[in-house]
């Protein structure tokens, strides 16, 4: 069918290229295209030999003249962006530039600012549908499938929804006092900012870990989860018509967290560069140089994941409640793809969203988050590419 550039050659990256591999009558040529070429040269040798053709090459995602130059070469139909979300302008503006689609898994932050939102990529609306190129947003787990989630739920079971309450439960393992279980920078940015939820059309905001509830998760167990701020509260409060209140709900252990306050109160989970022996350096890059790879956790890592969502709405003028989600076990994924399950719910969907693209059933102009298309495609193809999901219709609900 075609060709996709994926950029990124870490955790994310490698499930993307042995999904797109398991998946060559769309894939049939990748190229991998990172800072460290080693990194993409070491994914080929793992996987070359099958039916998708793959190259490798060097690049910073960071200049758009390096991107535009290695999407002129490569002449992909499409440009997977699974580097940081540092990066999700430049490559966009890239893929302007050469009109290529584009898609992700991550929206944009301002390496010198702890805040995501939409803003900057929807503002590339217009000139994505006068390009006559389509941009795919937040295409992971969550944000992702938490959306197709949501259009799916709206499609089949409700004529309104009215609140959403997304559970991330990692339920795994690693062995290690402390390591996050992607990208660490980006994680702690995440866990250490205010909470907030979105309530009657506001968002409401909260002190970090403010809110706690207590959830017992199918396969998994018992939890305690806080109320994080997350990035799909906002499409969503925009797309799901009629949506009163979404909150976003993330288990965490008390050790991570002990671990965390500590390293907080200490200084090295922020973002402010400081001078140390005559260079300035920023402490959480240099946490996250000490901190375990996220990508070596894979063979250590044991137990669950577990992540969905609860509706609450109408169907035919009478209250109902429903709950889609998915279990991943840690080690079942080692042995497939030698990643964590963390990396393998958010690979499995970004494969999926590009080959939604790739093959026309999720293209239009215009920049998209994925709730906006029809869910069941990509639903179907959740089941078959690792990620079935189960649904209940009497869930315990979250108060
Ligand atoms: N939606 C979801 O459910 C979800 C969940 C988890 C993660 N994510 C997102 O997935 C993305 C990837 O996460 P990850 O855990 O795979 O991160 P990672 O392991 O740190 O990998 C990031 C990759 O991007 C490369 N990179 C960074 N800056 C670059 C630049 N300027 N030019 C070219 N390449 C660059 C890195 O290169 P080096 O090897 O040289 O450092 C590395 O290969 C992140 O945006 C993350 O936020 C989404």
């Amino acid at each position: 069918m075609g060709k996709a550039l994926i950029i990124g050659a870490g955790g994310v990256a490698s499930v993307v290229v042995h999904k797109c591999c398991q998946n060559s009558e769309v894939f049939e040529e990748i190229c991998i295209a990172s800072r460290t070429k080693s990194k993409c040269d070491a994914l080929k040798e793992k996987l070359d030999g099958g039916k998708t053709k793959i190259t490798t090459a060097q690049v910073d995602a960071d200049s758009v003249e390096e991107l535009v130059a290695l999407i002129k070469e490569v002449q992909p139909d499409l440009v997977i962006n699974v580097a940081l979300p540092y990066q999700d302008l430049t490559i966009m503006d890239a893929c302007l530039e050469t009109k290529v689609d584009y898609m992700d898994t991550a929206n944009y932050e301002p390496l010198d600012t702890a805040k995501f939102e939409y803003k900057w990529q929807w503002d590339y609306r217009e000139r994505f549908e006068k390009a006559g190129i389509t941009a795919l947003l937040g295409c992971g787990f969550d944000p992702g499938v938490t959306g197709v989630f949501s259009a799916y739920a709206m499609k089949h079971y409700f004529d309104e929804i009215h609140e959403i309450d997304i559970l991330d439960c990692n339920g795994g393992d690693h062995g290690y006092p402390f390591a996050t279980n992607f990208n660490p920078e980006i994680n702690i940015r995440e866990v250490s900012a205010k909470g907030s939820y979105w309530e009657n059309g506001e968002w409401v905001e909260t002190e970090p870990m403010e809110i706690k509830r207590v959830y017992n998760f199918d396969q998994v167990g018992e939890k305690d989860m806080y109320l994080l701020h997350h990035e799909e509260l906002e499409s969503l409060g925009l797309n799901i018509k009629g949506i009163k209140r979404i909150r976003f709900f993330m288990t965490f252990g008390q050790s991570y967290l002990t671990h965390l306050k500590c390293l907080e109160n200490v200084g090295m989970t922020s973002i402010e560069p400081i001078e140390f022996e005559g260079k300035k350096i920023v402490p959480l890059q240099f946490l996250k140089a000490v901190l375990p790879d996220p990508a070596s956790l894979g063979p250590r890592t044991v137990g669950k994941t577990n992540i969905g969502c609860i509706f609450k709405g109408v169907k035919d003028g009478k209250e109902k409640t429903y709950y889609v989600y998915n279990v991943c076990d840690h080690q079942e994924c080692y042995k497939e793809v030698g990643s964590q399950a963390i990396s393998y719910t958010t690979g499995v969907p970004a494969m999926i969203g590009a080959s939604m693209v790739m093959t026309g059933k999720w293209k239009k102009p215009g920049v998209y988050n994925v709730e906006e298309f029809d869910p069941d495609p990509f639903m179907e193809a959740l089941n078959k590419f690792g990620l079935p999901w189960i649904e209940d219709f009497n869930p315990t609900l979250v108060d």
